[in-house]
């Protein structure tokens, strides 16, 4: 028998998470008719969509011949084959709609000068197939996400979605294998909140803090991936890992890839611009796993920058400071701010920074959750969009511009899915008691921990063992000893220690929540990264350097149950939706 005060809630359907994905679905139920709920841990424009700078992918063919079949021949190979198509296909067909919609709900574009939404050119974003750089990706400055996330916000509220901001998600409520809603803490008064709905929509981002250096915000932590995992269900392809090439050195601030978009370029200490050995094509802009593989080698092999010799530079500082100020004030800044760094005169010390999660929850292109042992059957009541979802569009490495696209594309189908599958008012099942007391002896135990390990110190014993046995360049003995390393911090929480009891904005409960959901996720990655043997996008094995197709073009599940991880594998969708493109069969992927 538990002692909190439960609060009961009826929605058609409850969104979790208010970041890019979470606010276009919560606007398009809201708009289809459907009682929605938002539930965020933070307050919805203090999303971690609000970082994303460079821009969004979409073929509107504004600054030049373009096409969506380009578009998706372009992720299916930045994705290096792991991508499912039939998603690719939806992802790129339907963006430039996706686009238009935003600015017709306010998006505030950068404009060429006869007033249409100005693209830049971006890694791996190309027209005819490959032979030329294209200008696909449209921006707002070097804000787009905050664009976004501010203008969707407000169409939310325009449709009445009602927003539970400041409650923290602790799990999913199950029942004979459907999602009945979830459970949450109220920070601010301490009370517990039962959401029943007939569909439960995850939209809880990525996990980026796994790592110690990473551009993501504190808040990246997950959480809706690890509620999977405890409702049994897989996460999918977690070995992939996006490091960003340009983080700043020291800081890991995000400096935009739109940066090489507008002519910076990188150097090493001799001075070369070396990328230009590494992709004689697109050299500075080809895919992030590519530019970020070739600084590691840079630095590995003696040519980084520094006393330390551990990064590399990249220079704007020839172009036009009308150009900065205009199209790049958001990086001006950072660099001012964390690296003292005044980018017209001097270059910006950078470093690969782990900035994206590939992998996530299993879905398809609806949005719709898949269940277990490689069937494309679905989970009733549960999907899940963005970063938590691996769709999966971005396979194997995401192209820059291609995740403010993929959250409002999938927001806005998973939407239209779910106004397929609930009709507003529909009648709720009976509460399950058993998830509710499930739910909430795993918050008692945690917050009543007496033990003597502080949250923070098995975090950083976490993100330091992640940072070097999981890091660019992975090997059998990195990934072995990462496999042991990584379940240490787990078995620290048998002596936990949480200091705080109280309910009420207790930051050191909320931390050890998120921590609990990140170590989950810390060792599918390591688990799903030792046991794929070859490289591929972003997992780069140093003793299997080829991609191997006839073993591994095929998608990791791992389930986790406190430290033990399974895996297994599903096939990657060789097949498109419809005859309006081919299947791109897999080629040697240069830039
Ligand atoms: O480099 C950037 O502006 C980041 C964009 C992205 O991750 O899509």
């Amino acid at each position: 028998m538990n002692a909190y005060k439960i609060i009961d809630h009826e929605y058609d359907v409850v969104v979790l998470g208010a970041g890019g994905s979470g606010l276009r679905a919560a606007v398009g139920l809201s708009e289809a008719g459907l009682k929605t709920a938002c539930v965020s841990k933070v307050f919805p424009t203090r999303s971690h969509t609000s970082a994303a700078q460079g821009g969004i992918s979409a073929a509107l063919g504004n600054m030049g011949e373009d096409d969506w079949r380009w578009h998706m021949y372009d992720t299916v190979k930045g994705a290096d084959w792991l991508g499912d198509q039939d998603s690719i296909e939806y992802l790129c067909k339907e963006a430039p709609a996706a686009v238009l919609e935003l600015e017709k709900y306010g998006v505030p574009f950068s404009r060429t000068e006869d007033g249409k939404i100005y693209q830049r050119p971006f890694g791996g974003m190309t027209k005819n197939y490959g032979n030329e750089t294209v200008q696909r990706t449209c921006a707002a400055a070097d804000r787009t996400g905050h664009a976004i996330l501010h203008t969707l916000y407000g169409q939310a509220l325009k449709h009445n979605t009602e927003f539970f901001i400041e409650y923290f998600a602790l799990d999913l409520i199950m029942k004979d294998g459907a999602c009945k809603g979830i459970i949450a803490w109220n920070l601010n008064d301490g009370t517990i909140h039962r959401f029943r709905s007939h569909i439960t929509i995850i939209a809880t981002g990525g996990y980026g803090k796994v790592y110690y250096s990473a551009t993501s915000a504190h808040t990246c932590t997950g959480d809706g991936n690890a509620m999977a995992l405890r409702a049994g269900l897989p996460l999918q392809d977690m070995e992939f890992v996006q490091f960003h090439p340009t983080g700043i050195y020291g800081h890991g601030t995000l400096i935009s890839e739109g940066v090489r978009g507008e002519g910076g370029y990188l150097v090493n200490s001799k001075g070369e611009r070396f990328m230009e050995r590494y992709a004689p094509n697109a050299k500075d802009l080809a895919s992030r796993d590519v530019v970020s593989r070739s600084i590691a080698v840079e630095i590995n092999e003696g040519r980084g920058i520094g006393k330390e010799q551990d990064h590399v530079h990249l220079h704007i500082d020839h172009l036009d400071p009308k150009v900065i100020d205009e199209r790049l004030p958001g990086i001006s800044e950072a660099s001012k701010l964390f690296a003292n760094v005044d980018v017209t005169k001097e270059p910006i010390p950078v470093v690969p920074t782990v900035h994206y999660n590939m992998g996530g929850i299993p879905t398809n292109y609806k949005a719709e959750v898949l269940t277990v042992n490689g069937s494309e059957k679905t989970v009733p009541g549960l999907m899940a969009i963005g970063e938590a979802a691996c769709v999966s569009v971005h396979g194997a490495n995401r192209l820059g511009s291609n995740s403010l696209i993929d959250l409002v594309v999938f927001g806005r189908a998973a939407a239209k899915r779910a106004a397929e599958l609930v009709k507003p008012g529909m009648k709720h099942d009976e509460i399950v008691k058993s998830e509710t007391d499930r739910c909430l002896e795993r918050f008692d135990s945690l917050r009543n921990s007496e033990g003597s390990n502080p949250t923070s110190e098995l975090r950083l014993s976490m993100q330091k063992t992640m940072q070097s046995k999981c890091a660019v360049f992975r090997s059998e003995k990195t990934l072995k000893e990462g496999v042991d390393e990584i379940r240490k911090p787990y078995d620290g929480m048998d002596s936990l220690s949480v200091k705080d009891k109280s309910l009420i904005f207790n930051t050191d409960l909320v931390e050890t929540l998120e921590f609990d959901n990140l170590i989950r996720q810390a060792i599918t990655t390591m688990d799903s990264a030792y046991n794929r043997k070859e490289s591929r996008g972003a997992h780069a094995r140093e003793d299997f350097p080829k991609r191997d197709d006839e073993n591994f073009m095929q998608h990791t599940l791992s389930w986790c149950n406190g430290s033990k991880t399974k895996i297994s594998y599903r096939p990657v969708h060789r097949s498109t939706l419809t005859n309006d493109v081919q299947y791109f069969p897999p080629q040697e992927r240069v830039y």
